[in-house]
């Protein structure tokens, strides 16, 4: 069935990665992401969590076709992307665009910033020579760049105004999904909050839906509207961001908010911190996942693996215990726990005032002609 709220979704959707073929059986493989069912509403932010391993990339990079899927499938706006050819994909990629971690590595350094940010209006043949400069002085203005900026080379820059041109690439195209791989992780923590809220206002002012990874959960509680925690390929959780903090359902969850650290010396938040390193992906523990680490695992959970099943519209866990487990969230507000965190939102809403009081009046330029209307 066909809804029409839902901008991006995935069934039952795999990646494996060949990481070892042996002389005599079968090759080795790591299975990345392992059967994910998400839904992405259009208009929303969606932050996907995890540890360092779970697969966060790859089924980032699956969303927009930077790698292709092993099984399943990615829909997006009601179509099968999944085994489009790439003549129909081209037809598509300026749709959904992809902002990676890296500015430097991910910009050519032999092409001026004019040059980069103008190449996916040439490829999609978006708009006459003219009218190309004037997008690009445009989107260098919209990202707190300047025009003249067009002329000069990425190394150039710093890392904060790097991203920047990165983030003005991904719009030339007027996407309809922006997909960040941890867009702001490489940044200093003051550049952090400045991207982090331009990214929020492009959002509004492009009518965007925004896929964020992040490590840093205060940047998910910051931005995100809804959020997916993944755990070894697969997603234990989804819900919306207040509710997954205040209220975790997923005892993963749970581990992830308590490693989260509290402001006097030696203490920690209530609950359990996750312990140990995350299991083998090339031979992941029979029946759930998290079980080997998980303080409330009991014999159902060494054998059975619980499916993600909806609990609440928008929400959903994969746990056999959730409904008689009572986990502990972020009770006194997250601005309040850490004082690492505290000083993060501080910065956002420092930047958030300086960006509102030097925004211009509303003498934008004419939308720029587009091939897809
Ligand atoms: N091209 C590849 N070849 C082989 N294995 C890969 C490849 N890409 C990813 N993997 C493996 O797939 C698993 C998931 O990797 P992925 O990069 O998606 O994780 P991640 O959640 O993004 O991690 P991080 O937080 O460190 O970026 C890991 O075990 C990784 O080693
Ligand atoms: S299914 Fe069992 S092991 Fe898995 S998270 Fe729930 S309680 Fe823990
Ligand atoms: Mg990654």
């Amino acid at each position: 069935m066909s809804r029409p709220d839902i901008i991006l979704e995935t069934r039952a959707l795999k990646r494996r990665f060949v990481t070892h073929k042996p002389l005599f059986g079968a090759p080795i493989e790591v299975r990345a992401v392992d059967g994910i069912d998400l839904s992405i509403r259009r208009g929303e932010t969606f932050a996907i969590v995890g540890e360092s391993g779970c697969g966060k990339s790859t089924l980032a990079r699956m969303l927009v076709r930077l790698i292709d899927p092993s099984e399943g499938a990615v829909i997006y706006d009601n179509k099968d992307i999944s085994k489009l050819g790439q003549k129909e994909m081209r037809a598509l990629r300026s749709d959904l665009q992809f902002i990676f971690q890296d500015p430097f590595s991910s910009l050519n350094p032999r092409m001026t910033v004019g040059a980069l940010i103008e190449e996916p209006l040439r490829a999609h043949g978006i708009g006459t020579r003219e009218e190309r400069r004037v997008r690009v002085a445009d989107l260098l203005s919209r990202v707190g760049l300047m025009p003249q900026h067009a002329d000069r080379y990425p190394h150039e820059f710093s890392g904060g105004q790097r991203q920047r041109i990165g983030i003005a690439r991904a719009l030339a195209a007027s996407p309809k999904v922006l997909i960040g791989d941890e867009p702001v992780s490489a940044l200093d923590v003051s550049i952090q909050a400045q991207v982090v809220n331009l990214l929020e206002d492009l959002k509004e002012e492009f009518g965007l839906t925004l896929i964020i990874i992040a490590h840093d959960l205060a940047v998910i509680r910051h931005m995100a509207d809804r959020v997916g925690v993944m755990y070894l390929g697969e997603l234990v959780e989804v819900g919306p961001v207040d509710e997954i903090f205040a209220n975790p359902r997923h005892p993963y969850t749970e581990a992830l908010i308590a490693a989260i650290p509290v402001p006097r010396v030696g203490a920690r938040a209530k609950g359990h911190a996750v312990e140990g390193d995350p299991p083998n992906p090339i031979a992941p523990p029979p029946g759930c996942r998290f079980h080997p680490r998980c303080p409330y695992a009991e014999a159902r959970c060494r054998q059975e693996r619980p499916r993600l099943a909806p609990i609440a519209e928008g929400e959903s866990v994969a746990c056999h215990r959730h409904e008689e487990l009572s986990l502990n969230g972020l009770v006194e507000g997250a601005a309040g726990r850490a004082p690492a965190a505290e000083k993060r939102f501080n910065l956002y809403r420092a930047a958030r005032a300086t960006s509102e009081g030097a925004k211009p009046s509303d003498n934008s330029p004419p939308p720029f002609p587009s091939n897809k209307e």
